[in-house]
């Protein structure tokens, strides 16, 4: 789930974002403490097109949280992996069945229970071929989990970032780009539209043939409606995917995610992390990017050196002028993400988009790429 980034005034100087979310968790707990104690499913209303696990059923699926089925940690607590009977949803024996991710909310904080309502809501109500599928939940006494489809392949961030990983290929970074936008542009055609606020690579996760799916909806709102021209928020979200206007002002619209958008496209020309990394350079990648992607060319300078120059200039470039575009200061000039898709998807069916096997004689700035 999101870091909670707190006030506007704050955001630009946020450095931990496992401290800052702890810290608002602290706050809320305090002044809000968590709903009474329910058993299994008490007084919820959820869509009855999940299942509704108890405690018991998730232990056994994950053989009771065993630390070899641990398969990530996010700002929501632990994600393990477990097996359920695929038709009645019983826990099955591993390796048998269905594959589960089971995440378990970590703290009694009322933001994560929020968080988790949120999710079971939007997610209980919205399916699309790039949204991961939600299951099923429990909720019982302080306990607050979620069950979802398996993604076999992990999130983008492992692929793009990690290291001793296999370099994703420029073909299948374009996939995974008009998956998300795909994602995203459903999401934005609701009424009234939804808005994701978490874009980011943690939150793209990839099947076993990579075709991508976003996860992670607690902190997603609907849009303004009738003749309103944003909706009023407190600000949430991550340092670096954050929209500026939206991190200055809390107004949110649709156009927020575009700007994450833009910031995805540039991880995945690049190969370099949204905010700098533990060292602690405060520059982000926009910042650092936006100056090359300005001249002729730049854009060579800036893109993965993992990739060995097995792109296609043609669709480098013009990827790069997309993220330039879904990145304007003003929100009012970037592309709905219909238009997003619309673009790469022109963008993939040019014959000029195939990658160029032989180098492209421009000096990638390596030097540099530490920064991120
Ligand atoms: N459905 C899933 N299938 C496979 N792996 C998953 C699934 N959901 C989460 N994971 C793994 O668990 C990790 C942690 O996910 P989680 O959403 O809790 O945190 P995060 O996205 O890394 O950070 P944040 O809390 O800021 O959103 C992911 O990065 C991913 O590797
Ligand atoms: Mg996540």
């Amino acid at each position: 789930m999101g870091l909670c980034v707190g006030k506007p005034a704050n955001v630009a100087h946020v450095s931990s974002t496992q401290l800052t979310k702890d810290a608002i968790n602290q706050r809320e707990r305090k002044q809000e403490p968590r709903p009474a104690k329910t058993s299994a499913d008490e007084g919820l209303n959820r869509p009855n097109n999940l299942k509704a696990f108890t405690l018991n059923d998730l232990k056994a699926a994950t053989k009771n949280f065993r630390s070899e089925n641990l398969i990530g940690e996010g700002g929501f607590g632990r994600v393990y992996k477990g097996w359920i009977d695929e038709s009645t949803f019983a826990p099955a024996k591993p390796g048998t069945g269905l594959v589960v991710a089971v995440k378990v909310l970590k703290s009694e904080s009322y933001q994560g229970h929020r968080e988790w309502l949120t999710e079971v809501d939007y997610m209980g109500m919205l399916r699309h071929k790039n949204l991961v599928k939600l299951i099923g939940y429990c909720q019982e006494y302080e306990s607050r989990l979620l069950v979802y489809e398996f993604m076999p392949k992990g999130s983008l961030e492992n692929h793009l970032f990690r290291k001793g990983v296999e370099p994703v290929a420029w073909a299948t970074r374009m996939h995974i780009a008009i998956d998300v936008a795909q994602g995203l542009c459903f999401l934005h055609s609701k009424e009234p539209s939804v808005i994701y606020r978490d874009l980011k690579a943690s939150n793209i996760l990839l099947c076993s043939e990579f075709t991508a799916r976003l996860s992670d909806f607690g902190l997603a709102r609907n849009g303004p409606v009738g003749d309103n021209t944003h909706v009023s928020t407190r600000v949430v979200g991550t340092s670096g995917y954050a929209a500026p206007e939206y991190v200055a002002t809390g107004h949110l619209t649709t156009n927020n995610d575009v700007y994450s958008f833009g910031v995805v496209l540039l991880e995945l020309l690049s190969g370099r992390r949204a905010i700098a990394d533990e060292r602690g350079v405060e520059e982000t990648l926009v910042d650092w990017v936006k100056p090359f992607l300005n001249e002729n060319r730049g854009v060579f300078r800036i893109m993965d050196t993992r990739l060995g120059g097995r792109y296609s200039k043609k669709g480098a470039q013009a990827v790069a002028a997309l993220a330039l575009r879904c990145l304007h200061k003003d929100p009012k000039y970037r592309p709905t993400m219909a238009e997003v898709v619309a673009s790469l998807e022109e963008i993939m069916s040019s014959p000029k988009s195939l990658p160029e096997v032989s180098s492209l004689g421009v000096k990638p700035l390596i030097d540099l790429n530490n920064k991120f």
